[in-house]
């Protein structure tokens, strides 16, 4: 399928810069982009005959979320309160639930199409401990995802921790009969591990180099936990990086309480921070300081955190992102929203040579957001754009095409 869409185009380029297309075209052949300019440009480079379609919005390329739950999307929103209650109360009952393999095909593909319908072409997913579900989130895959079963050993209920693959011999026969390419080792974070399981995933992330993800001090009570559980650890990341599970294709989730050591360890490893604005927020942490990110050069993007945040959508995540930490007097744009929420989420999965953005020879994965006319700049335009999106998207004319393709 050869096609060029016309539209208002918006690339994302860096932390500081968008390029815009006021009169852009999109050229796609079978699902990749072979160019990308102004439409005058390209329409004296189509030959003959060449399919247009006009679209009436604003392209920009499809959304990257690089931290959820895709087993609490039924829940996602329902439920608030500290951290650990919250697991314990709602979130752990809900993922036990996915011992159900007919219950986890039907919520994955209602995933999916909710995800793709809010413009969310990629991304990082947790999955439930159960190996059939995680399977089954593989096998349904509507996109470009990395899904990990959460390896829960301790302080957890039976029927969650039973059905983890802790012993080595386990874990390395799922692994091999497992596509890696789309595979995180998932420990859930360090209060359901022991010192000696973390060590023995180290092990195994070394000899079967995967993406990693984890959460990292979310929370003021899980921190006092940690220092509890681990109390010969100098702080929460050494307790992950004493088992090696600190490297450059790890993602850890929420990193809000961290001291400057802690930030100073992610940096030498080159480890990956997810940033959760809106279940920081729905869930009753604190903001993200993100001006010590910035000052220690931590690699980020952006993430809903399904369902501690309420969204599935990243325009709220990214209002959100703006709000909270202009609230806080740390400057923030809508080209950094807009990047964090597209090349850099490509970037931290490793898949910054096929997605993320709008360049030739990368996937065609793209959104078309509507068109504002009253706005009197593209900052002014794609903010209102944000703060404008309904809570719920799956009624609105956000066009996502998957691939070329046009998505259901
Ligand atoms: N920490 C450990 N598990 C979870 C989870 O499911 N959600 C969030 N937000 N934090 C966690
Ligand atoms: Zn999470």
């Amino acid at each position: 399928m050869r096609k060029i869409f016309r539209a208002s185009i918006l690339n994302p380029i860096d932390v500081n810069t968008w390029r815009f297309y006021r009169d852009g075209a999109l050229w796609v052949d079978h699902g990749v982009i072979m160019g990308l300019d102004d439409f005058c440009v390209i329409a004296g480079q189509m030959g003959a005959n060449p399919d247009i379609e006009h679209l009436d919005g604003v392209i920009v390329p499809g959304f990257v979320d690089v931290h959820l739950h895709w087993v609490q999307h039924r829940v996602s929103g329902q439920f608030s309160g500290d951290l650990l209650t919250w697991l314990q109360e709602h979130i752990w009952p809900e993922e036990a639930c996915y011992a159900d393999t007919d219950l986890a095909r039907v919520a994955a593909v209602r995933f999916y199409a909710d995800l793709l319908r809010a413009g969310t072409v990629m991304g990082m997913s947790y999955s439930s401990p159960h190996a059939e579900a995680t399977q089954i989130a593989l096998a349904s895959m509507r996109g470009d995802w990395v899904v990990g079963n959460v390896l829960m050993a301790v302080h957890a209920p039976h029927t969650l921790t039973d059905h983890s693959l802790h012993d080595p011999g386990a874990l390395r026969a799922f692994l091999q009969r497992t596509d890696m390419a789309h595979y995180a080792l998932t420990p859930r974070f360090a209060p359901n591990l022991t010192a000696k399981s973390l060590k023995m995933l180290g092990r195994v992330a070394a000899e079967h180099p995967c993406l990693i993800q984890t959460h990292l001090a979310e929370s003021l009570t899980e921190l006092r936990w940690v220092k509890e559980l681990f109390p010969d650890a100098a702080h929460y990341t050494e307790v992950y990086d004493r088992a090696g599970l600190l490297t450059p294709r790890t993602i850890l989730g929420h990193c809000v309480e961290m001291r400057d050591e802690e930030w100073r360890c992610v940096r030498a490893r080159g480890a990956w921070v997810a940033h959760c604005p809106t279940s920081n927020e729905a869930l009753g942490n604190r903001r993200m300081p993100l001006e010590q990110l910035r000052a220690h050069h931590i690699p980020f993007a952006l993430a809903s955190d399904i369902g501690g945040g309420p969204s599935h959508s990243m325009l709220h995540v990214m209002q959100r992102f703006l709000g909270v930490h202009r609230d806080a007097g740390v400057p923030v744009t809508p080209q950094e929203a807009l990047y964090r929420s597209t090349k850099a989420g490509a970037e931290c999965m490793g898949r910054g040579a096929s997605g993320g953005e709008l360049t030739v020879g990368k996937r065609a994965d793209f959104v078309l957001l509507p068109q504002k006319s009253a706005a009197d700049s593209v900052e002014a335009w794609f903010e209102a754009c944000l703060s404008g999106a309904p809570a719920d998207l799956e009624h609105r004319p956000l066009g996502t095409w998957l691939s070329g393709e046009r998505a259901a």
